[in-house]
């Protein structure tokens, strides 16, 4: 199951309480995502020279790149306070209008999973976002009129693991739009170091780097890798995280050199045996290795297609010559 892999990128109970603690605070912590990251400084000090909200942010990418670590960020860079909350989470316009109503001038206002706001919900929000108001109808018939409500103004940020889902006239809304890329492995060696020393743990030689690599270009599946490698080297060694004990570790919890695991070498392995080089479709490769299609969309996809080892074409999906190679396979004729 997607949710038992140890390099799954989504959110698992056992992060919760680290989570917290390893989340940057200000922007000069926050790891990578350069453009993203100096645009927002720009975005953010002309907002607070004219003491004015900042636009609405729209930050999306794969799970566990730093949407939510990111969203805190700009909130107390701003200085002002942050309410989160889901799309799923607000179940009437009326729960929308309570959030909102509570709101200080300026405030941010992030909603989690916005692409699963309820389309009653959403209709509140576009003249919120746009005239900071709410519009009501009262009466009924004839007498019914439309009566407006001023809000305090506010900047509202949306996280979506799935931009492509949100409509358009919501996506329309954001002024600043931001797509989070995966982390290099510099990057994500860094935050591997960063979160060793918060952890008081030692570290030496390419360790971070070994871990990096295997991470998926994720910070939270990097900060994850490390928790179990800390784990055997302290019941195994000295507790010194070296070369060997990360290898061995790594080893161990079956994650290979490129962070793929069994489910990864799943799915291309009977890709290969059923298709050859051929386009598979979504569904198809759902149904033979039992996992739904949106996971695999959602979670395994985008990082094979970012290390190449998968192509999507309009009649499916084509396994690569480097993924042959990586899974020791004669790469066939037709893929070059
Ligand atoms: N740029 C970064 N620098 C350092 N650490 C980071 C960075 N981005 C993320 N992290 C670490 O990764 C963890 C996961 O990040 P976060 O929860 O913000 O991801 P997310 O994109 O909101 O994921 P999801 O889609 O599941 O909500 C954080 O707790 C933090 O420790
Ligand atoms: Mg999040």
């Amino acid at each position: 199951m997607e949710e038992d892999r140890i390099i799954t990128a989504h959110l698992m109970m056992e992060d919760q309480a680290v989570e917290y603690s390893l989340r940057p605070r200000y922007l000069a912590e926050y790891i990578g995502q350069a453009q993203v990251k100096d645009n927002l400084k720009i975005y953010i000090e002309a907002a607070k020279m004219r003491k004015e909200p900042l636009d609405h942010v729209l930050l999306y990418g794969p799970p566990g790149l730093g949407k939510t670590t990111l969203s805190n960020i700009i909130a107390n860079e701003l200085g002002v306070n942050i309410r989160t909350t889901s799309g799923p989470a607000i179940e009437r316009p009326g729960d929308l209008a309570a959030i909102l109503t509570n709101l200080q001038e300026n405030d941010v206002l992030f909603i989690d999973e916005i692409h699963r706001l309820h389309r009653t919900v959403e209709e509140v929000l576009y003249p919120a976002m746009e005239d900071f108001a709410l519009d009501f109808i009262i009466g009924k018939g004839p007498s019914a009129r439309s009566v407006r409500l001023d809000l305090p103004k506010f900047t509202l940020i949306g996280a979506t693991t799935r931009a492509g889902l949100l409509s358009a006239p919501l996506r329309d809304r954001f002024g600043v739009v931001s797509r989070l890329e995966f982390y290099t492995e510099d990057e994500l060696s860094y935050i591997v170091t960063r979160t060793a020393e918060i952890f008081g743990v030692g570290m030496v030689g390419e360790a971070s780097r070994e871990i990096a690599r295997r991470a998926r270009g994720t910070p939270r599946i990097a900060n994850r890798l490390l928790k179990r490698v800390r784990d055997h080297a302290q019941v195994r060694g000295d507790g010194i995280i070296t070369d060997a004990v990360a290898g061995d570790a790594l080893e161990r919890i079956q994650v290979d050199p490129m962070g793929l695991d069994s489910i990864d070498h799943k799915m291309l392995r009977s890709m290969i045996q059923n298709y050859g080089g051929r386009p598979v479709g979504l569904d198809t490769i759902a149904a033979s290795i039992g996992e739904e299609s949106q996971t695999i969309e959602d979670v395994y996809e985008p990082y094979l297609m970012q290390i190449g080892f998968l192509q999507r074409t309009p009649r499916g999906r084509i396994v690569t010559a480097a993924a042959y190679r990586h899974l020791g396979l004669p790469v066939p004729e037709l893929n070059g």
